[in-house]
């Protein structure tokens, strides 16, 4: 493959510039009021990838938001990646925690990235390493360097559980055939510790409703004679979790992958300093389950955690009320072998049973997905291992993440093929959180590898 750094040196201000525009729409896709700009998104990446070279695409319609669908096939006896990403982004709030507004995006230079990085909305995830994607069939196409076929398949509803997604694959499993999937929403270590995502967590996510008493009532006449639901709820989730933050729902743990001992040392050899975690975060000490380490638990073991909680008075001043209702959502990370449905029952049965007669409670299951674990010993994995080296001029290491990308497990038992996790965040870059940003040179790393990813799997899979 021709050194294609010349091509980027010379684009790279136009792809920075391309990448903001698509970052000034904000495509909220849990928000209703942000449907136009979420269908705009998707017009805006329908447009990018017939520039970009593709020879087809189109806006596949579903009963959600659309998914824009695009290939470029140049021989059928040639190998295919399929490249997934999203075009939707979280919603931006706390607003006013942001140093400037989300959907006006501004480079700044950071201590993690001294060469600028781009803050907003999306920036990270996923639209900024989804676009590495169409930059880089640019790059191929436009220095007649594509050595294989590729299809693009980008959604819009990945933030809020990509019910569509799940609709839409097993009805075109024939037009999304493919060799591999290609996903860039994950991250890596640290800019010179370069790492190839291998695993992600599965989720289970409900919300929980405590209903006491049939009205809000004075906590001075009521208090003390009836079930205050926010306590209840409180005392509850408590429960949850035992002295060593196990975690108490029976069954639970009855399918958690355990890894053997060697493959633990073996994780551990990944560069982490506790310090630098702590100090980022501010603060003292960690927390969590006992007998794991940092790393351990924040990938291999299954967590639960309340994402919010609410109920009663919370406005100026003081309210004495014992509210008649109080909620919460919570969210369950899974390991492999864990299933999503089987664990979402659990929590609902012991939820229900640890209630006391004095309230009723209601678990509404949300969303879920499988965790997914990729093997590396296989081409998919050699070739992304192959095409860091060159651009890095590292092996990159092997991680498991701890987030969740539920539609993964979904391609592998539809489409029969590996996915590779080619991500190129920090964890520093405040996905989800306010200022989100993406490092410019990241970008530009993402762009310039992908190109290597095609060529050595397309070498390996023709050998
Ligand atoms: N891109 C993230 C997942 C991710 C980020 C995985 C970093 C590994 C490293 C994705 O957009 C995401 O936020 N997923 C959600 C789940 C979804 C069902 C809302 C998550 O992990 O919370
Ligand atoms: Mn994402
Ligand atoms: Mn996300």
């Amino acid at each position: 493959m021709k050194n294609i750094k010349p091509y980027i040196n010379e684009h790279k201000d136009r792809f920075i510039n391309e990448l903001l525009d698509l970052l000034k729409i904000p495509s909220v896709s849990a928000d209703p009021a942000y449907k136009n700009d979420v269908l705009n998104t998707a017009e805006a990446v329908k447009t990018s990838l017939e520039k970009a070279g593709c020879n087809k695409v189109e806006i596949c319609e579903t009963p959600g938001y659309p998914i824009v669908y695009g290939e470029k096939i140049i021989d059928s006896n040639l190998p295919t990646v399929l490249v997934y990403g999203h075009y939707d982004v979280q919603p931006a709030d706390p607003i006013e925690l942001w140093d400037s507004p989300p959907y006006e995006p501004v480079i700044k230079k950071t201590d993690i990235h001294p060469e600028g990085a781009i803050f907003a909305r999306g920036a990270c995830d996923d639209k900024g390493q989804m676009y590495m994607h169409v930059k880089a069939l640019e790059i191929m196409t436009s220095t007649g360097q594509l050595p294989c076929n590729v299809k693009f398949m980008i959604e819009g509803e990945e933030e809020v559980g990509s019910e569509s997604l799940a609709w839409f694959v097993p009805r075109n499993r024939e037009k999304l055939a493919n060799d591999v999937i290609l996903i860039s929403d994950t991250g890596m270590i640290a800019n010179d510790i370069p790492s190839i995502t291998t695993g992600l967590r599965g989720l289970s996510y409900v919300e929980v409703e405590v209903t006491g008493p049939n009205r809000d009532l004075h906590s001075g006449l009521y208090g003390g004679a009836v079930a205050n639901p926010i306590n209840i709820l409180t005392k509850m989730i408590a429960s949850l979790h035992d002295e060593n933050n196990h975690i108490t729902i029976p069954g639970f743990y009855d399918k958690v992958e355990e890894l053997s001992r060697a493959e633990r040392d073996e994780m551990a050899k990944a560069p982490f300093s506790l310090e630098n975690y702590k100090k980022a975060l501010d603060i003292d000490e960690v927390y969590g389950e006992k007998g794991y380490t940092t790393n351990e638990r924040n990938s291999i073991r299954p967590t639960l955690d309340v994402n919010g909680i609410w109920g009663g008075y919370i406005g100026e001043g003081a309210k004495t009320v014992i509210a008649s209702q109080a909620f919460a959502k919570i969210s369950m990370r899974l390991v492999p072998n864990q299933d999503w449905e089987e664990i979402t029952e659990l929590f609902q049965k012991h939820f229900e049973s640890i209630a006391p007669k004095s309230v009723t409670v209601k678990v509404k299951p949300h969303h879920g997905g499988q965790g997914y674990v990729t093997p590396i010993d296989n081409i998919g994995y050699q070739a992304a291992s192959k095409a860091y080296e060159q651009t890095f001029g590292k092996t990159p290491i092997p991680q498991r993440s701890g987030g969740s990308i539920p539609i993964v497990s979904l391609f592998e038992q539809e489409l029969k093929s590996k996915t590779i996790l080619m991500g190129f965040g920090l964890n520093s870059d405040a996905i989800h959180s306010p200022n989100e940003h993406f490092g410019v040179w990241n970008y530009l790393k993402g762009i310039e590898t992908i190109p290597y990813f095609y060529k050595h799997f397309t070498e390996l899979s023709t050998k």
